[in-house]
């Protein structure tokens, strides 16, 4: 329920003014750390919400006249940054953001998680890569599952809930193909940074203490809480076993990890607390190339991930579903947040059950992605009364723990790019000697086919867990191309399923509702994944007059503080926006 005063105030003036554009010109952005001068977005408007809105500021892209970062950690967006004044490309940039989150963002930054990679190089090429975990070798279909048949928590924490990582491997084979560095080069930020250390903040202090329960019960206690309490904000936070894993693969390329040392660690710490990741599942991890998602949405082009993240079929459904409807109601009323469920919640619907890890399981990718079938979907919506899902037991709302960055150079070239350990601080096992905490990816497969994961997410038998398959993602790293096929978007989010749709709801305010970046990622969002059957709304964006109207039409809706967490960049005339998350902590930062 709202409880502010503000909150009542806050949609009714959303809906009234964010959809049109202003009268007054867009406040130029903030200075951005290059004092180059600042374009006005002609094309696009600055958003105006109630002063009561939790995101106020309508001046917070950086920007970049050259080329631009955005991610989660200020350390990690200067590390790309460096990278490109260097004279780095784009995918330079984005690999040592990677590496560099790993050290300044342990939360969800990683060694020992996987992620998914989208790439336009200025040339025109698209790729996209999967460096998904994977089920270790002697993983079984009902592992999570007791002799009563009750789900245990063993996907989410300890052990047995890591996946095979594949972040080194991604990482590396995406730099191999596109980057003009050496794994060296682009690794020496992030190594620097965890063997000098760096001054933690406030953001990680209070993560770190959150999770001191989980973390204490294995061997990060020591590194994050050495006087018993979490590193203090203002302290350096030196990680010398992790500095010496980085320098390893730096000097010997993913072999160190999946073939030496760095993975004899790994094993070890496996064996120590009954894990089942063993050399020949390292040994046997390879990144996969995939065919990037490719669609139209009213002119725009969309470029994103296919499977194993359900991120780029489930957002092309939506998208699909939604071009049947012109015009979209205005941004801010019932009747399109109404609209925007309907369709999530049918893309979902075929996510759940359909999509799964395409090597193992046959999914109907064009059928879902194309126009024709959209339009069949597109017909059974009315546009006053809310669908019902098969009703299932909700699940927990999903907490924030993995993490996307945007990065553009010069030339062009962008990559969008999501990793994760899934929870945070994955499966709060850090590997001793190695350095690094594992992910608890398991959770994303069906672990019980039919009850909600972590995430709350309802999925069927196709995401059940298989030796050597990929765990069902919704990761959507996307690059957006305008109509004259130039990027024109690069986002990407973390939230579990909420990734699909808030990484829909920026691109629609950009392009439907033609918001300036700043307020298309500050806007209130909303969520929709079929079961449980609800629209969740960011609790201080949604005024009761706006969730009356949706209850009327047949919506259960519940509200809560913030959904999903995106990095997003965007062209504009002159250079480019980045913003990071208003609702998080990081930094866009260009030249
Ligand atoms: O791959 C996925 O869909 C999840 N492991 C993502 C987890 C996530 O985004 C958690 N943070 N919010």
């Amino acid at each position: 329920m709202l409880k502010r005063p503000t909150a009542l105030v806050l949609l009714a003036s959303l809906s009234l003014s964010a959809c049109r554009p202003s009268a007054t010109p867009s406040p130029a952005p903030a200075p951005a750390p290059s004092q180059a001068p600042q374009p006005q977005t002609d094309a696009r408007y600055s958003g105006t919400f109630s002063g009561g809105f939790r995101f106020p500021e309508a001046r917070e892209a950086a920007f970049g006249e050259q080329a631009m970062v955005a991610s989660n950690s200020d350390l990690a967006s200067q590390a790309g940054l460096e990278i490109l004044r260097a004279g780095g490309n784009a995918m330079d940039a984005a690999v040592a953001v990677g590496f560099a989150l790993a050290v300044t963002y342990p939360f969800a930054g990683n060694i020992g998680g996987g992620g998914f990679m989208v790439i336009r190089m200025a040339d025109g090429r698209t790729a996209a890569i999967d460096y998904r975990e994977i089920a270790p070798l002697a993983a079984t279909r009902d592992m999570f599952v007791d002799a009563t048949g009750k789900l245990t928590d063993k996907s989410v924490v300890g052990h047995l809930a890591s996946g095979v990582p594949g972040a080194v491997a991604g990482m590396d084979a995406a730099l191999q193909r596109f980057g003009t560095m050496s794994l060296a080069q682009v690794m020496a930020p992030a190594i620097r940074l965890a063997r000098e250390g760096f001054a933690v903040d406030s953001a990680l202090f209070r993560s770190l203490s959150g999770a001191k329960q989980r973390l204490c019960r294995f061997e990060g206690c020591a590194t994050f809480f050495p006087s018993g309490e979490a590193v203090a904000p203002g302290a350096t936070l030196v990680q010398r076993d992790l500095a010496r894993s980085l320098q390893l693969i730096a000097d010997r390329g993913p072999d160190a990890f999946y073939e030496g040392p760095v993975g004899d660690s790994l094993v070890a710490e496996m064996r120590r607390g009954g894990g089942i990741i063993t050399r020949e599942d390292l040994a046997a991890y390879v990144p996969k190339w995939r065919e990037p998602v490719v669609s139209t949405y009213r002119g725009y082009t969309l470029i994103t991930m296919p499977p194993a993240s359900s991120g780029g079929i489930t957002m092309t459904e939506s998208f699909n579903i939604l071009e049947e409807f012109a015009p979209l109601p205005a941004f801010g009323s019932a009747e399109y947040t109404h609209l925007l469920a309907e369709a999530f919640r049918r893309a979902f619907i075929d996510r759940n059950a359909k999509l799964a890890d395409a090597d193992f399981v046959p999914v109907p990718r064009d059928e879902l992605v194309s126009k024709a079938y959209a339009k069949t979907l597109a017909a059974q919506i009315s546009r006053t009364q809310a669908s019902k899902t098969p009703a299932f037991t909700a699940g927990r709302p999903e907490p924030e723990h993995t993490t996307h960055y945007s990065v553009v150079d010069g030339k062009g070239n962008a990559v969008a790019t999501t990793t994760t350990i899934n929870g945070g601080y994955g499966s709060a096992v850090w590997v001793r000697g190695g350095g690094f905490f594992m992910n608890n990816e398991m959770d994303d497969f069906a672990a019980q086919p039919g009850t909600p994961n972590m995430f709350g997410l309802v999925q069927g038998e196709a995401n059940a867990v298989q030796p050597g398959k990929r765990m069902l993602s919704a990761m959507s790293p996307t690059i957006v191309l305008d109509k004259d096929g130039s990027v024109l978007l690069v986002v990407g989010a973390a939230g579990g399923p909420t990734i699909i749709t808030a990484v829909a709801q920026v691109i629609l305010h950009v392009i439907e509702h033609g918001m300036t970046l700043a307020d298309a990622m500050r806007a209130p969002r909303m969520h929709h994944q079929s079961l449980p059957d609800q629209i969740r709304v960011e609790s201080v964006g949604f005024n009761e007059q706006m969730i009356t109207a949706l209850r009327a039409m047949g919506h259960e809706v519940v509200t809560q503080q913030g959904i999903a967490n995106v990095n997003a960049i965007m062209r504009v005339p002159g250079g480019w926006h980045g913003v990071k998350e208003p609702r998080g902590s990081g930094l866009a930062i260009g030249y």
